[in-house]
């Protein structure tokens, strides 16, 4: 019973592959889950409701004004631990990456905070377009997980990948989905990337920050199981696998978005924020002006997101750690900015080496109960060793 007691809404769309919906709804309940039916307009084209309301032993929603005067879209996106879309027909998935609400399958997709597992059935041609692969990249880097689709004989002629997944290797892939680590059932705010600062519409101050360790580090909390909100700078690497990612430009904007995503169990903030940005960016570019000197540029102070939210009267986070980057005295620097700006840990870190856009990373982690000195590390290892540090520390 891997998955006793675990929540599954199924959504079934339309294709012919519909019909092994009811063999994995059979496998999902022998191994303990609780399944929920929603039968899309196409779906109920290829298999009937009462097959899945029996196979279930849950009643079938397929409507989105029925379920609006029975229990409402919002609490049947409420009810489940994972959506699985099993068959996800190409129309589907393009109507989840658009965020559209166009029935109660879409409505209650755009509406949940659940992980979502979609399990892809369609024609090879369909599923090759680059449409497709568009929409599939789209909800991958929004954290939707995906079972398939597999090679193999279909309905049709054609051959090559867009065969639904065998029911077994969907229900594996949900098995894996829900072993719970030991951050699931957590959230976790990271901040990565530098910010930048417009001077002009063409011209802004930004700062040489990769973004490699604060993704690396919301790459490793989701890898136990924490559902992270990444608030990212604009950087060149891609956005972490199952992790819901915010781009943002300014730091003001960032502090929006991480107010915006809470309230959160921990948070962590890797982003090189630009202390200062230009205090009036025009909306016209700056000329040169023939023999007159060249413009100045006044800075005004941009907020501390790491104070801000380590200070927060109602919503602060249990553990919030701030990054220090520091080229000398390190230990001491950090830890007067950790009671400076009233924050749990500090990630101190040397940077007079190549560590700002470099792969490893040297650091020591402040706490209240002294410094840990960590060796020279890949930025992924010092990712996955922090996120293993959090999930202590959130241990109750
Ligand atoms: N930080 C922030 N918002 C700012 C500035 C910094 O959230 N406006 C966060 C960073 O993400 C990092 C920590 O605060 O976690 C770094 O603090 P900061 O005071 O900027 O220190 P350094 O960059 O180390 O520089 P300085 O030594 O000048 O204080």
């Amino acid at each position: 019973m891997t998955l006793a007691s675990r929540k599954i809404l199924l959504v079934v769309s339309g294709s012919v592959a519909a019909y092994k919906a009811l063999e994995l709804t059979r496998l999902l309940r022998r191994a303990g889950a609780e399944v929920m039916p929603i039968l899309t307009a196409g779906g109920a084209r290829f298999v009937t409701r009462e097959a899945l309301a029996g196979i279930s032993g849950s009643r079938v929603h397929d409507d989105l004004w029925a379920a609006e005067a029975e229990i409402g879209h919002i609490r049947l996106a409420r009810w489940p631990d994972l959506v699985v879309v099993a068959p996800a027909s190409a129309n589907l998935l393009a109507r989840m990456a658009h965020g559209l609400a166009d029935d109660l399958a879409a409505t209650v997709l755009l509406a949940t905070r659940a992980k979502v597992l979609a399990a892809p059935a369609m024609n090879p041609a369909m599923w090759a377009h680059p449409a497709t692969a568009a929409n599939v990249a789209t909800l991958a880097s929004r954290g939707v997980g995906f079972a398939g689709p597999a090679e193999g004989a279909m309905a049709e002629p054609e051959a090559g990948l867009g065969r639904l997944a065998e029911p077994s290797d969907i229900l594996a892939a949900i098995e894996a989905l829900l072993a719970a680590g030991p951050l699931a059932g957590r959230h976790v705010i990271v901040t990565s990337g530098p910010t930048q600062e417009p001077i002009d519409p063409v011209r802004y101050i930004a700062n040489r920050s990769s973004g490699k360790q604060g993704h690396a580090i919301a790459a490793a909390l989701a890898a136990l199981g924490a559902r992270v909100t990444l608030v990212s700078g604009p950087v060149a690497i891609p956005d972490p696998p199952g992790v819901a990612t915010r781009r943002i430009a300014t730091a003001r904007e960032m502090l929006a978005a991480v107010e915006a995503a809470l309230p959160a169990d921990a948070a962590i903030f890797a982003a090189a924020v630009a202390d200062f940005r230009p205090e009036a960016a025009p909306t016209q570019k700056i000329k040169k002006q023939p023999g007159a000197p060249p413009p100045e540029i006044r800075l005004a102070l941009n907020p501390d997101i790491l104070a801000t939210i380590a200070t927060h009267p109602t919503q602060r986070p249990r553990l919030v750690i701030g990054f220090a980057a520091e080229t000398e005295q390190v230990i001491d620097h950090a830890r007067a900015k950790r009671q400076r700006k009233g924050c749990d840990w500090i990630v101190a870190n040397d940077v007079s080496g190549d560590v700002m856009g470099g792969a490893e990373n040297a650091v020591h982690l402040v706490t209240a109960d002294g410094v840990e000195d960590w060796p020279r590390l890949p930025k992924e290892e010092v990712a996955r060793r922090l996120a293993l540090r959090i999930a202590q520390g959130l241990a109750p």
